[in-house]
């Protein structure tokens, strides 16, 4: 049965729920990928920026004999953001191919129809099925990136000393925990503003303006996603000239996700990319402990980037694609009786 599901009112018992499936899910399609934890699972699904929306719905198996609840064997989502909708779906492992994916895209399909909106956006993580299931539903392949993981067992942290130090003179590294401190937001803004080497899915756009930033640091926060940021600062105009976000999400925190990394044009040229990153792996190496892993996507046409992540370690690991539809066609498509 297919219902629509809110994650602020579910039981504790629906989210642990949600999190075995999402676990089999991993372990069938991304075997190296750490399990998530309870840990701020609920918030992760609940909040969003000011302005867009989360609909979630999910299918539960039909209650046992004795009256307990039935496990959640899928789910889906979108969140609306400008005229498009971005979807994730998930379903067991145990309860694929029986058409309940085509199901799930079809009831929040429905919805963002009915709500005007023009497209579907999903992330598709390549070697999986996710690929042949959208594929068949007519999503077309819109951007390619790779994704790459550094395993920080393998860093020779005497070089990344050093390369945390080899920037060019009048610049200097400044790292903050938990985002820009408020006296630099608008600088940081701007830099962001100037966004051409972003490492980071188009569909989650980068923030521009101060408020938006702020906006979207006070989100991350409230979904339990700890950022960290390495910025260099130009010391004769105190401009921002490169800065590198990480999250430590709560509820994987031995996999890190590198956000945005960006040095602005004017800038470009004197070791701030490879600066930036060693001071961010140092920093991180104290800060979270625990932290065992780092995972970045990269367009595969940004060779500065690339060529810089190969001397930090790390190595590519799959192809992460963006495809979308086109709402009505969808929707006519599915259900062509309505
Ligand atoms: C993609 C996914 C949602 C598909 O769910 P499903 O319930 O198996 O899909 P359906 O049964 O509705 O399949 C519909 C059609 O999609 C296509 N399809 C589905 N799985 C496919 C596969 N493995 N290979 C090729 N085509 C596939 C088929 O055409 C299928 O129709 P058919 O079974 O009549 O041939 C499911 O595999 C899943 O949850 N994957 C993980 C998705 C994800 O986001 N992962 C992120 C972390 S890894």
């Amino acid at each position: 049965m297919v219902r629509e599901w809110d994650p602020r009112t579910a039981s504790s018992a629906e989210i642990a729920s949600l999190l075995d499936t999402l676990n089999a899910v991993l372990a069938a399609d991304l075997p190296q990928d750490p399990p998530w934890q309870e840990n701020s699972l609920r918030e992760y699904l609940a909040e969003v920026m000011p302005g867009e929306r989360r609909i979630s719905w999910v299918a539960q198996a039909e209650p046992a004999s004795n009256g307990v609840p039935g496990a959640i064997m899928g789910q889906v989502h979108v969140l609306l953001l400008g005229d498009i909708g971005v979807l994730e779906v998930l379903v067991h492992p145990s309860a694929r191919r029986t058409g309940l994916g085509r199901e799930l895209v079809l009831t929040a399909a429905r919805r963002v129809y009915h709500e005007g909106f023009q497209s579907i956006g999903v992330e598709v993580v390549g070697d999986t099925p996710a690929v042949g299931f959208y594929e068949a539903l007519g999503f077309a392949k819109e951007y390619v990136e790779t994704r790459s993981v550094l395993d920080l067992a393998t860093v020779d942290w005497a070089e990344l000393t050093e390369m945390a130090s080899g920037i060019g003179a009048g610049y200097h590294l400044e790292f903050h925990p938990g985002g820009p401190p408020d006296e630099l937001i608008e600088a940081y803004a701007r830099a962001k503003a100037e966004v051409r080497d972003v490492e980071d899915g188009e569909l989650r756009p980068s923030s521009y303006d101060p408020q938006r930033l702020r906006d979207s640091l006070d989100c991350l926060h409230r979904r339990g996603m700890k950022p960290y940021i390495v910025l260099a600062l130009h010391e004769h105009s105190g401009e921002v000239a490169g800065l590198t976000e990480v999250v430590v999400p709560a509820q994987h925190p031995t996999r890190a996700d590198q956000y945005d990394t960006i040095v602005v044009q004017d800038h470009r040229g004197y070791g701030i990319d490879r600066a930036i990153k060693a001071r961010m792996l140092l920093e991180l190496r104290s800060a979270e402990p625990q932290l065992v892993e780092v995972q970045t996507w990269n367009a595969q046409a940004n060779e500065a980037m690339l060529k810089v992540n190969a001397e930090l370690g790390y190595r590519p690991d799959r192809e992460w694609c963006e495809y979308s539809v086109d709402v009505a066609d969808l929707v006519h498509r599915l259900d062509p009786g309505r």
